[in-house]
């Protein structure tokens, strides 16, 4: 318009002062948003560190009530539990998965006790107990879906019979929500809630994990023929639809920094609750940036959170957790 002040419209405005900026926010992390993943260990040894997460351990059962004690006063609604089981306790067939007195169970039945509030999210998949460190069962150098699902349900039953509260998935074998749902109905466990890893991708992020519950060395090959192409897109949608058809109370997708385009897309599509694992790899990458002075590191942290929040998620499971808990308590 003539006569008129150049710019029409002044965006900065909005930004002026914190007070205006908070007024203006769209999103905003809280503790309610954080899932803490952790990783037991066997032994009553002290928590060791995992060679590429400085910062996270693997606790024993002797220490676990001191490990959660401050996430629990942070309020953090949820922890979700890794076993690092000992070599000699796996084998190919994974079975110490289905022992109601494997590492996990007597974890989740000591956190259930002390820590009643918290809510336990159990991983659903067997690489932790395989001797070749797959999610399932192999037959002819093929990772089986139907089989693998079988043992699988069998697995998820014996942790919510141990205390577990959310079923979580990571398999990423075809039907398991169904079957999954069906078993845990018949057995009377109709509050069980699932938590699919619904768009699960076969990603170079999970590495630091993979050690952490040592299935690293023991990894033969690779999770191509069942994790999902980092190169798709509309398939993560037919995952999410198939496995909120069969049950899912709740989808993830993983890992989460680089996949933000499909928590959206997900989020938009169907409306249900999303989370974010927000995987070893990309808590590495902060750490090692932050422990060469190259990053700020809670800046980088609260951020990379944030643009969760901003991409439709409504949590995220973080190896940060307790660290950004800190942080959102003071502020
Ligand atoms: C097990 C599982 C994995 C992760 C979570 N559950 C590893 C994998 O699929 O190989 C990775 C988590 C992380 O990297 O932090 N299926």
């Amino acid at each position: 318009m003539l006569g008129q002040k150049f710019p029409l419209t002044r965006l900065r405005r909005n930004r002026f002062d914190d007070a205006t900026r908070r007024m203006v926010a769209e999103h905003k992390l809280s503790v309610d948003d954080l899932i803490w993943p952790i990783f037991i260990r066997e032994g009553d040894g002290a928590p060791t560190e995992v060679s590429a997460m400085p910062g996270v351990f693997r606790v024993g059962l002797n220490g676990l009530a001191k490990h959660v004690e401050e996430a629990a006063k942070l309020n953090i609604p949820a922890l979700a539990l890794f076993p690092a089981t000992p070599a000699d306790l796996k084998n190919a067939e994974g079975t110490e998965a289905l022992n109601p007195e494997n590492l996990m169970c007597r974890a989740a039945r000591f956190l259930k006790k002390e820590f009643p509030q918290m809510a336990l999210v159990g991983d659903v998949a067997l690489d932790p107990y395989t001797d070749h460190g797959h999610d399932g069962v192999i037959r002819d150098g093929y990772v089986v879906n139907d089989e693998s699902v079988e043992i699988l349900t069998k697995q998820a039953l014996n942790q919510a019979a141990a205390g577990i509260d959310i079923i979580a998935p990571s398999d990423m074998m075809d039907g398991r929500i169904a079957m999954l749902r069906e078993a845990m109905d018949g057995q009377g466990l109709i509050h069980t809630r699932i938590m699919s890893y619904a768009a699960k991708y076969a990603s170079a992020f999970y590495g630091p994990f993979r050690d952490a519950i040592g299935s690293l060395g023991a990894l033969k090959g690779d999770k191509k023929t069942y994790q999902m192409n980092p190169a798709n897109t509309d398939e993560a949608l037919r995952e999410v639809a198939m496995d909120i058809a069969e049950g899912a109370d709740m989808v993830m997708v993983k890992p989460g920094l680089p996949y933000l385009d499909i928590i959206r897309r997900v989020k938009d599509e169907f409306g249900v609750p999303v989370f974010a694992y927000q995987v070893s790899g990309e808590y590495a990458m902060i750490e090692a940036a932050a422990r060469n002075g190259w990053l700020d590191h809670d800046k980088a942290m609260m951020e990379a959170l944030l643009c969760f929040k901003r991409a439709g998620c409504s949590g995220i499971l973080t190896y940060h957790a307790v660290q950004a808990a800190r942080i959102l308590e003071e502020e």
